[in-house]
């Protein structure tokens, strides 16, 4: 596929997307840059250090699994809650999380060695990242991700195996309808999509939009619909996904106090009609990443129709460079997809822009929400 220009591209101007601005300085993408850009390593080399020629770099990235399970451990104890409550050692924290001292200091040599951590005058703090990214209660708050993403740990031992047969040898996922797999994942990912609603709710004006109807495919926790019928309380939104994730969705709208404007549609969105002229804004987020190009197309010429027109679709996702370059987060997320999924992977803004525009969408624009990117087309 030929490279190509997205027909603009715009910088958001919502106070969560300024935070993480550029693609590769959002704390998730810090976290997990590249080989020698990340926390650790610099912490491991010092400010004067030159050249990163030892094997520390190589033997911190075999042993990546360290820091999954120390951030999974320290979330499960609620640490950067403590922390940020006050605590400032392994003394304090053993007595408030109710874990051994020795297992408290533990946790603290690695959070200060990847980086959530820093450690003055004896006293340890939370990092802006941890502070705003793990702290129970936050609206951003990853914890649930870092806990599930410790039980995911063990799936990876077939990844050999995987990369010879070119996807999953056993376990797929995203192919699998009602799979119990999405109700451990939706309320964790939500978090992730709270700066992303943000951003598209500023970029497409959606609290000043009047009577506007919304079409939410896989919606999962139903955080898009509960964040943009809180800014527009004139908007409607019906959430397609299957028939337990939508029970998960009901039960976050009806808390918000927004869910007589909610309404779902239980099934598979492959096989469900989206209806024709309906919506005024469509959503697609942290889907198209488990489609393949062929699906992808199809689901995109579909809500195409469903849209109004002049609707938008907002799609959602970890967009690669069209070179293939970066961003960091995008890049590594290819081996899930490769692990859970017969044809998924990290798309291109190339394929984006391509295949929305083989749906008839004219009109495609790109806007960072790290690490993902929205995708917007009229
Ligand atoms: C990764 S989650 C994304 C959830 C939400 N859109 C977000 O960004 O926070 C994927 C969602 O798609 C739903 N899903 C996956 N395949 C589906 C299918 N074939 N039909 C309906 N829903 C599906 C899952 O149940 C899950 O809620």
């Amino acid at each position: 596929m030929s490279e190509h220009q997205p027909t603009h591209a715009t910088t958001p101007t919502h106070p969560a997307a300024g935070a993480q601005s550029g693609p590769d300085t959002g704390p998730a993408a810090g976290a997990q840059s590249g080989p020698d850009t990340g926390p650790a390593a610099g912490a491991q080399s010092g400010p004067d250090a030159g050249p990163d020629t030892g094997p520390d770099t190589v033997l911190r990235l075999i042993n990546g699994y360290w820091s999954t399970g120390i951030l999974g451990a320290a979330a499960e104890h609620q640490l950067f809650t403590h922390l940020e409550a006050g605590a400032h050692d392994a003394a304090q924290l053993a007595q408030r999380a109710q874990i051994s001292e020795r297992g408290a200091q533990t946790l603290l040599d690695g959070l200060v060695s990847i980086g959530l951590l820093t450690l003055e005058q004896g006293r340890y703090r939370n990092t802006p990242a941890a502070s705003a990214y793990l702290v129970t209660g936050r609206p951003a708050d990853l914890s649930q991700m870092a806990r599930l993403k410790l039980t995911h740990m063990g799936k990876l031992t077939a990844l050999p195996e995987v990369v010879r047969a070119g996807g999953p040898v056993s376990d797929p996922t995203t192919e699998v309808a009602d799979n119990p797999h999405w109700g451990q994942v939706v309320p964790a990912i939500a978090a992730q999509s709270v700066p992303a609603a943000a951003v598209a709710a500023d970029v497409l004006g959606l609290a000043g939009a009047g009577a506007i109807s919304i079409l939410d495919v896989g919606g999962g926790s139903g955080i898009y619909s509960a964040t943009w019928l809180e800014a527009n309380p004139a908007a409607r939104a019906t959430q397609l996904d299957w028939e337990p994730i939508n029970a998960i969705a009901r039960k976050l709208l009806a808390e918000r106090g927004v869910g007589d404007r909610f309404t779902c549609i239980d099934g598979d969105f492959h096989t469900t009609d989206f209806g024709t002229g309906r919506y005024d804004v469509a959503l697609y987020s942290h889907i198209a990443h488990q489609e393949g190009p062929e699906d992808n197309i199809a689901v995109f010429t579909r809500l195409k129709d469903a849209l109004k027109p002049g609707g938008a679709l907002v799609v959602c996702d970890y967009v690669v460079d069209d070179d293939r370059s970066g961003p960091a987060f995008p890049l590594l997320f290819a081996s899930e997809m490769l692990l859970k999924s017969q044809q998924g992977g990290t798309w291109r803004r190339a394929d984006y822009h391509a295949w929305l525009t083989k749906a008839g969408f004219s009109d495609v624009s790109f806007h960072a929400a790290p690490p993902a990117t929205l995708v917007i087309a009229r």
